[in-house]
């Protein structure tokens, strides 16, 4: 066995051992309780036949965009979508990404400099962490939604800009940042914000627009960034804030500029899925009905209290939590276990996802289902 070989083989074998092997599995058609698809976009037939119509519809039939956006790679529509989004994002303009996680780690390497300091949520998606990695500046998580912790932080530092990294709505605990408080307290220290809406876009608001929208807080925070892999039901991303922050990640962010661009056929899935979520204003609504049918039913004191459609509760250990999992897909529910080292040791879970598109009985059902767990 070569050396390599060795050395990966080792590895996996600890991973083995330690029971943390991570393994793709498909879905058993099962009831859908963990997926990102709060809204049913992903299956929505009407979305997917926009999408052909719109396709067909194209009058240069292409395939791939061919390039960078700063190449061969951009096109009228491109632009054209982007206007769209930061219309719609309420930004004064907003830049495609190939993902969310491509477009928080194009924002968080680039734009802290050396002197500066980037302060992000210890639960901050790994995107969030990495770009911080990649960034000069000097970096330090803040406990989970803790302003005081956040505020003593701040106070430390002695010179440069100070970046705060939050979630509007955090993925695994699914409990909202306080932005309200956050902002003033960006305020006050002169600190820039940004906010990744992943799990709010779509869902948050009457209309989807975000949390920041919603809370009238979109002029207080620098950078947005919006993904469409989620509650959209499709792919990539937008950074949505000024035309300065544009231009500045299309000549410095090198997850925008090394890398081919979304092709046609994503383009058209972002401008049909926004226009899905306009012509069905009712999506929200309905998915913050069956969150409420889900907690007038749900009575465990292992949950992590969250009003979003994601709902956890903590098994601590790897067994545990995959037990616990089993047993709700073998009565028919499609939910998850969270292991380490994803989440922190101790706080492994099981991450329901309600939608939309859940049936109240089923919602019932699995509630039930979990106080037998
Ligand atoms: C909070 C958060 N940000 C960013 C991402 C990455 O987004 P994408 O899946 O579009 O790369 C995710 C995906 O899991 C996420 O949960």
């Amino acid at each position: 066995m070569s050396g390599l070989e060795n050395f990966l083989t080792q590895k996996i074998a600890r991973r083995t051992e330690e029971g943390l092997l991570r393994k793709l599995t498909t879905s058993q058609n099962l009831i859908d309780f963990s997926s990102n698809d709060y809204l049913g976009l992903a299956r929505s037939e009407d979305l997917f036949n926009a999408i052909s119509r719109k396709m067909d519809s194209l009058p240069l039939k292409r395939n791939g965009a061919t390039g960078s956006r700063l190449l061969s790679g951009n096109s009228l529509y491109a632009e054209t979508l982007e206007k769209k989004l930061a219309e719609f994002f309420r930004s004064e303009t907003a830049l495609l990404f190939n993902s969310g996680y491509a477009a928080n780690q194009a924002v968080l390497s680039s734009i802290p400099q050396k002197d500066d300091t980037i302060l992000y949520d210890e639960l901050a998606h790994a995107c969030i962490k990495d770009g911080a990695r990649l960034s000069l500046a000097t970096r330090h998580p803040f406990r989970h939604n803790d302003l005081h912790d956040l505020e003593k932080k701040i106070k430390r530092i002695k010179s440069g800009k100070i970046f705060i990294a939050v979630e509007s709505i955090y993925s695994m605990d699914g409990d909202e940042c306080p932005l309200q408080e956050l902002t003033t307290l960006a305020e006050k220290y002169d600190a820039a914000v940004i906010l990744d809406e992943a799990h709010s876009t779509g869902v948050a608001g009457s209309d989807g627009s975000g949390s920041a929208i919603a809370q009238g807080l979109e002029k207080k925070i620098d950078i947005r960034i919006h993904t469409f892999g989620k509650a959209l039901g499709i792919h990539g991303a937008c950074v949505a804030g000024s035309t300065a922050l544009v231009q500045y990640l299309m000549n410095f962010a090198r997850p925008f500029i090394y890398t081919t661009a979304l092709p046609p056929h994503s383009l058209v899935s972002i401008d049909c899925a926004l226009d899905h979520l306009k012509n069905n204003p009712g999506l929200q609504q309905m998915l913050r009905g069956k969150i409420a049918m889900f907690l007038k039913h749900v009575d465990f004191s292992n949950r992590v209290v969250s009003k979003s459609a994601i709902q956890t509760a903590i098994f601590p250990g790897n067994d545990a939590a995959r037990q616990a999992a089993s047993s709700l897909q073998q009565h028919g529910f499609d939910v998850r276990p969270i292991l380490s080292p994803t989440v922190p040791r101790n706080s492994e879970r099981l991450r329901i996802c309600l939608h939309s598109f859940n049936r109240d009985e089923d919602i019932v059902n699995l509630a039930e289902a979990l106080k037998r767990c």
